[in-house]
């Protein structure tokens, strides 16, 4: 696989990220749709949905497998499926630089989690948004995400939900007073109006698909994106949370 998975340092959480989520782009002109955004951004978010897990079917492994034929971008590929087993290690093997699963569906989470982390890959796990953080804590001193999900996932286009905003600052507690370094990735409804939020409470990483694709220009949409964001973890800000 691409090595990509290994730029990312230990201060990945202290460094903000946008990630477009290519679930909003054209898939017939995927290649293009990614180019699109390179040049702003260091990864790509790849929603993966088995119609199970979720009432949605998206893309699988030879797409994703194309993929990354076409970008250099970082791969963030996230599982909505009910079996992330058996396809998770494929995921990795095509070139995903990260695996983000759902945990609840995974009979050991923790020994995929080692087996995927054996093959060179990131691994995150992700939580709903009624589901509380207590279902991954034993597993987030061995994860390099955790992705919180701010809508229900399955589609684009979807309101985030801002009462899932104290579990990450729950999250985002954690991982301070326990030295952990995971990424703490928001998914769902993202955009100029609710990305400070997110981003107070603790937030990193943002993933984007219809505030980024939807816009007119995708390369203004993700500057304003990560000004807001920087605003809001300015100095002072930083001091208050
Ligand atoms: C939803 C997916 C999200 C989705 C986000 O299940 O996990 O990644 O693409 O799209 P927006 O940003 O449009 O809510
Ligand atoms: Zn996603």
């Amino acid at each position: 696989m691409e090595q990509a998975a290994h730029q990312q340092d230990a201060t990945a959480s202290e460094q903000l990220r946008i990630a477009p989520s290519i679930l909003s782009a054209d898939f017939a002109r995927l290649a293009d749709e990614m180019a699109d955004v390179a040049s702003e951004v260091d990864m790509l978010h790849v929603d993966v949905m088995d119609g199970h897990y979720v009432p949605n079917i998206t893309i699988g492994p030879p797409v994703v497998k194309s993929i990354r034929a076409a970008t250099d971008r970082f791969l963030d590929c996230h599982l909505m499926i009910t079996d992330p087993s058996t396809y998770a290690p494929q995921f990795v093997d095509l070139g995903a630089d990260s695996v983000t699963f759902h945990p609840e569906v995974e009979d050991d989470p923790g020994a995929l989690i080692d087996r995927l982390h054996e093959q060179g890959a990131q691994v995150g796990v992700a939580v709903r948004p009624h589901q509380p953080l207590s279902l991954v804590t034993e597993l987030l001193d061995r994860i390099d995400l955790l992705l919180i999900m701010t809508v229900q996932p399955g589609f684009g286009g979807q309101a985030f939900m801002g009462d899932v905003v104290p579990k990450i600052a729950e999250a985002h507690r954690w991982r301070r007073e326990h030295g952990a370094t995971y990424r703490l990735e928001v998914d769902g409804g993202i955009g100029a109006a609710t990305i400070a939020a997110t981003v107070e409470a603790g937030a990193d990483t943002f993933v984007a698909g219809n505030a980024i694709y939807g816009a007119h220009d995708r390369r203004v949409a993700i500057a304003e994106l990560m000004e807001i964001a920087e605003q809001a973890r300015s100095p002072v800000a930083e001091g208050m949370r």
